[in-house]
């Protein structure tokens, strides 16, 4: 594997000049050619499976910005729909699945085996990537960890505060054990695959992870991390793993030593200051600006960049947001973030 590349080199430790940078949606709804890419595809999951047009939204980030990585265009919820599940996106709502509230629900799901034959298209849409890519740019694949995905599983839908899925695994733990274990297995042979065909980074996005407290947060947020991480490391050595643990908060410290990930990114509930003090101690840590600035802009956006910048400074960092960017966002805000980024010395 070429260490030339600025990611890979900040994943294994280097401190950087300039961080590398990337952002989390990159490929997504503020940018005027992914919504045209996407009429063109019908609707958003038509647009995941269709190989080449998921390929062509993921590269127009990089033509437009020359981002240090790219992240492959799929979602999180392919997973569950590979295992079986029913997924439809309802537009301005969001997603849709089939519930699990009973053993009985759980037993229609396939093995963890038969996920390849859905998820072929997205395989082949990073073989297509990797041939495409400019040389310099890092090829990011992804998964939800379980947690999360359990949470759209067993409440057919996004929730404000994870309730069913508390309420499921309150109830009904050992029903519960069996979908995070069912996850953990699909996760790890779904990235797995995205290795083999050629992502070099991969990322597990527990977006609800700070949901989940005390023993709960060991139980089903660093287990099944720690679980799939060390499957993959046993089996791909040399990927490093990002993991985000989206709203850990004091939870963040420790994390990438608990669970073997290569690089925790952060969320914009921690301060950079803290955050360096006491995550980013034990390894590369990556983001966090608020998302929010890519829609106001102006001199906020530059002074809280720099202010990351800055605070990351003496060890390995990846610069990012610190969640998703939104449809609104003003896509020259996104070019003024990358310029402070990269003007600034550190
Ligand atoms: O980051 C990228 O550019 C790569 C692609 C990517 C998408 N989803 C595309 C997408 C990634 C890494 C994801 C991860 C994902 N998907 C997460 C974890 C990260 C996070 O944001 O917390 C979650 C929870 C999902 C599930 C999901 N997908 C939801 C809840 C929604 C609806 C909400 C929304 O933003 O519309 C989606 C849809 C989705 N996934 C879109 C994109 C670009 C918007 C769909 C569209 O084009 O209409």
């Amino acid at each position: 594997m070429t260490k030339d590349k600025t990611i890979l080199r900040a994943l294994a430790g280097e401190t950087l000049e300039t961080p590398p940078i990337w952002m989390m949606r990159q490929a997504g709804r503020y940018l005027p050619e992914y919504r045209a890419t996407r009429a063109e595809a019908g609707d958003f999951l038509s647009l995941c499976y269709n190989s080449k047009l998921a390929a062509e939204v993921t590269l127009q980030p990089i033509r437009r910005y020359g981002f240090d990585a790219s992240i492959l265009f799929a979602d999180i919820l392919l997973l569950p729909q590979a295992l079986g599940a029913d997924l439809w996106f309802v537009t301005g709502e969001g997603p849709r699945l089939s519930t699990i509230e009973t053993q009985a629900d759980f037993d229609k799901l396939s093995a963890a085996s038969a996920i390849h034959e859905t998820l072929n298209p997205v395989y082949e849409t990073v073989r297509i990537l990797r041939r495409e890519l400019p040389r310099e740019t890092t090829l990011i694949g992804f998964a939800g960890a379980p947690w999360t995905v359990a949470t759209y599983m067993v409440a057919g839908r996004g929730t404000p505060d994870q309730g069913p899925a508390h309420k499921l695994k309150d109830e009904n733990p050992a029903l519960f054990d069996q979908i995070i274990d069912r996850l953990t297995e699909g996760t790890v042979d779904y990235l797995s695959k995205q290795i083999e065909a050629g992502a070099e980074v991969v990322k597990l996005f527990d977006s609800w992870a700070g949901s989940l407290k005390g023993a709960d947060f060991d139980r089903y947020a660093l287990e099944p991390a720690k679980k799939i991480i060390a499957e993959l490391k046993a089996r791909h050595p040399d990927v490093p793993v990002i993991a985000f643990p989206r709203g850990a908060g004091e939870r963040y410290v420790g994390f990438a030593k608990a669970t073997g990930a290569d690089c925790v990114a952060l969320d914009d509930g921690v301060t950079p200051e803290w955050a360096a003090a006491n995550v980013q101690v034990d390894g590369c840590v990556q983001g966090n600006l608020k998302s929010s600035h890519m829609v106001t802009g102006g001199q906020d956006l530059v002074d809280e960049t720099r202010k990351i910048v800055d605070a990351f400074g003496k060890g390995p960092h990846i610069f990012n947001l610190g969640h998703g960017i939104t449809p609104d966002a003003d896509p020259e805000n996104v070019q003024l973030m990358i310029d402070t980024v990269r003007n600034s010395v550190r």
